[in-house]
């Protein structure tokens, strides 16, 4: 086989990849005229050059139309973005809201989601869940005055093992059985990269009678996801990372459409109301039916609209064909890391499957090795305590781009 750690071929790659065209959709960014190597798409994407255009149409709207803007455009404008996510995250129509950001949203559906009494009081987490998420959990436990030490169970690796095993999760979810209230998991977590099953952690939640959700910040728009049909009770992502909407971006919330007519707690507000008396100054909240209920506020048009530009690219390309692209692109990076660097461990799993476009990797002297990086103008990222993300996007990474990246990595070890 010929060897694959050259332009040669990283060159034939790029030509055959089917996306290739894509990259020119996007504002790839320079530092002071030299390019750079961008693999920072799991923290914020790149920005689309169609957001320019329509973040001025909707500055001419507001300029134009004034308050009456809202019923010419705005009041329905997160309609046309949310048809556009069912396939992304595999919803159906009722299911998807967008509004706020991800914590806050994961406070509004845990105020809804995680109900607890004396008897089913515990929330199931990954030890290595993102901080946020940690505080978001341990804030509503004191909330309901639990304490985290009895009612949070957090699901470690196995000894000399960095990812989760889906039997270790399910084993715990049923030796807590009906002490759990609600499994809250990334669905791809942010450190590891590891893609849980969901469906099967779904089902085992069900089995014991608890709510169960996904910060999908690191999986919307880079796995497939099937919520409606895993029967999933609530999700929420952000939209910044691989759906490229820019920074704090409105984040995106799932509720599974058996909680349509929902009528236990939940923080209301006007947005969340029907539109038929949104309007009547009524005083008795009449919610929307499904995730749209859960609105409380009227949208951010100006941070909402980027969202379009990505969508439209996501609509091109189709879900199926970034999935297939990027465990492409992601294995090519692996090849290489394996063949040339074998000292460095990577941390995700292998089976394509098991993770998405970025991969983690534990390299010797790590913080040197990010430094050196970000000198040759890589943007990747370093998390504590041992890790260097890399994750290459199918949308507008080259295999080019990798073979340079594995080239650097080389000369540093040479060192
Ligand atoms: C997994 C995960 N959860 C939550 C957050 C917090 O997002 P936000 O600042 O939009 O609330 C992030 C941010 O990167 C994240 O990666």
């Amino acid at each position: 086989m010929k060897n694959l750690f050259s332009t040669e071929v990283a060159s034939k790659l790029d030509i055959e990849n089917p996306l290739k065209s894509i990259r020119e959709k996007f504002n790839y960014p320079e530092d002071n005229n030299s390019s750079i190597l961008y693999f920072s798409g799991n923290s914020l994407g790149l920005q689309p050059k169609a957001v320019e255009s329509i973040l001025i149409e909707q500055s001419r709207i507001w300029g134009k139309y004034g308050a009456k803007g809202y019923f010419s455009h705005w009041v329905n404008f997160h309609k046309h973005l949310i048809e556009n996510f069912l396939p992304i995250v595999g919803a159906e129509d009722g299911e998807i809201m967008l509004m706020n950001a991800l914590t806050v949203n994961l406070h509004l559906l845990l105020i809804s989601f995680y109900q607890p009494t004396k008897i089913r009081h515990k929330i199931i987490i990954e030890e290595d869940a993102f901080p946020s998420d940690q505080y978001a959990i341990n804030s509503h436990l004191h909330l309901h005055g639990f304490n985290p030490t009895t009612s949070l169970i957090k699901l470690k690796p196995q000894s000399n093992e960095k990812c989760l095993k889906t039997i270790d999760i399910i084993n715990t979810i049923k030796s807590h059985g009906e002490s759990v209230a609600t499994v809250m998991l990334g669905g791809v977590n942010y450190y590891t990269g590891q893609k849980y099953d969901m469906k099967e952690i779904t089902k085992a939640s069900k089995e014991i009678g608890a709510y169960v959700g996904f910060d999908l910040a690191h999986a919307a728009g880079n796995v497939e996801l099937n919520l409606h049909n895993w029967n999933v009770d609530f999700a929420a992502w952000c939209n910044y990372k691989y759906l490229n909407s820019g920074p704090g971006a409105p984040s995106g919330i799932f509720i599974h459409n058996n909680h349509s007519d929902w009528n236990g707690p939940r923080l209301a507000g006007w947005w969340g109301n029907n539109m038929k008396s949104r309007f009547s100054m009524d005083p008795n909240f009449d919610p929307i039916k499904g995730a749209e209920g859960w609105s409380i506020s009227n949208s951010p048009i100006f941070s909402m609209a980027p969202i379009k530009a990505s969508l439209d690219i996501y609509n091109q390309v189709g879900i199926n064909n970034f999935i297939k692209a990027s465990q492409k692109l992601t294995g090519y990076l692996e090849s290489l890391i394996n063949a040339e660097m074998p000292k460095i461990e990577i941390i995700t799993p292998k089976r394509k499957e098991n993770r998405g476009c970025q991969l983690s990797m534990i390299i010797k002297d790590g913080r040197n090795v990010q430094n050196y990086l970000e000198l040759n103008n890589v943007v990747c990222d370093w998390r504590e305590p041992d890790v260097i993300r890399i994750a290459p996007n199918p949308l507008y990474n080259t295999y080019n781009e990798i073979y340079q990246l594995v080239k650097l990595l080389k000369n540093y070890d040479k060192k």
